[in-house]
């Protein structure tokens, strides 16, 4: 493996909460590749938001490291990071500050001194790929919740960061809004960019995913492909998580229908029923 295409490389890494020393996540140790497209996942208190911080630099390992592309998050300070690194914390509220959703987007590119014009390219391009349009004058904190974090995705977006990191962005989201935010990372993601997001929406991520990591008790229990990680049910109780309800169809299917065992999505179980209903019906009419 080339290790200029590892985006986020972690050590060994523990993270312990003071001064009631909360051990929130322990013996961490994975990279991420330039390019992947990743689902955490583990039940409430699993440690997926320590882990996130530590990534962000917000919060400094308390032993062990991690090396954003290639550097120590302990040597560069936030602001720097969040040049390269883009994120959308649980509580998008904590991200939040200007009069306008425009100046909140324009906020990011501003402070990097980039020019008039490529601000207002930027903040059009966030506004228009989050449809925000009909709120770009209104004050963020008055919008609701589903739409505040839309700004914030949207004020991230206009810093075209490299590494995108969303912490449970659907909370609070319809069924639309969603699949919005899940579509924005999949877009970027098909630009080449670095997507890590948490959800306790195992539909999300079995659609969007290639990779996912479930912790358990401050722990890895699972670090594996999304089809494979969901194929193991069993091991993922243990972090009170159920895979989707499409794939649980899938293993519960009788074997000899020669079904994929490991469906995601509604399609990939559904398409080969269709194809197998219509060869049996061809089958009778012949
Ligand atoms: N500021 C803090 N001080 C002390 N302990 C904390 C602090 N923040 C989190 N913890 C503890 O660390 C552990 C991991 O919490 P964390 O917030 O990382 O979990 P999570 O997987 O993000 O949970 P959720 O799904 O509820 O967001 C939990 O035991 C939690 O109580
Ligand atoms: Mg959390």
């Amino acid at each position: 493996m080339n290790l200029n295409d590892i985006a986020i490389a972690i050590e060994n890494m523990e993270y312990v909460y003071q001064p009631h020393d909360v051990k929130a996540v322990r013996g961490i140790t994975f990279s991420i590749q330039k390019g992947e497209f990743v689902g955490i996942i583990g039940q409430n208190g699993a440690g997926k938001t320590t882990l996130l911080k530590n990534i962000l630099g917000l919060l400094i390992p308390t032993s062990g490291r991690i090396l954003v592309n290639g550097v120590d998050t302990r040597d560069v300070t936030v602001a720097e990071q969040a040049t390269q690194v883009g994120f959308v914390l649980q509580n998008p509220d904590q991200q939040l500050f200007a009069q306008t959703v425009v100046e909140e987007i324009a906020f990011g590119p501003r402070n990097m001194g980039l020019s008039e014009d490529e601000i207002h390219e930027r903040v059009e391009e966030a506004i228009s790929l989050t449809k925000l349009d009909m709120f770009r004058d209104s004050f963020p904190p008055a919008l609701p919740k589903g739409d505040r974090a839309k700004v914030v995705i949207a004020s991230v977006l206009a810093m075209r960061p490299e590494i995108l990191i969303l912490d449970e962005p659907t909370t609070g989201q319809d069924y639309k809004g969603c699949h919005q935010i899940m579509q924005i990372a999949r877009g970027l993601h098909e630009k080449g960019r670095t997507i890590l997001v948490v959800t306790h929406h195992m539909a999300l991520v079995s659609e969007y995913t290639e990779r996912t990591i479930a912790l358990c008790q401050g722990e890895i229990l699972l670090d594996d492909a999304t089809d494979v990680v969901f194929s193991q049910p069993t091991i993922l109780l243990q972090t009170q998580v159920t895979p989707p309800q499409i794939t649980q169809l899938a293993m519960a299917l009788p074997r000899e229908l020669e079904l994929p065992t490991a469906a995601l999505t509604v399609t990939q179980l559904g398409d080969p029923i269709l194809q197998s209903a219509r060869e049996r019906e061809r089958l009778k009419k012949a």
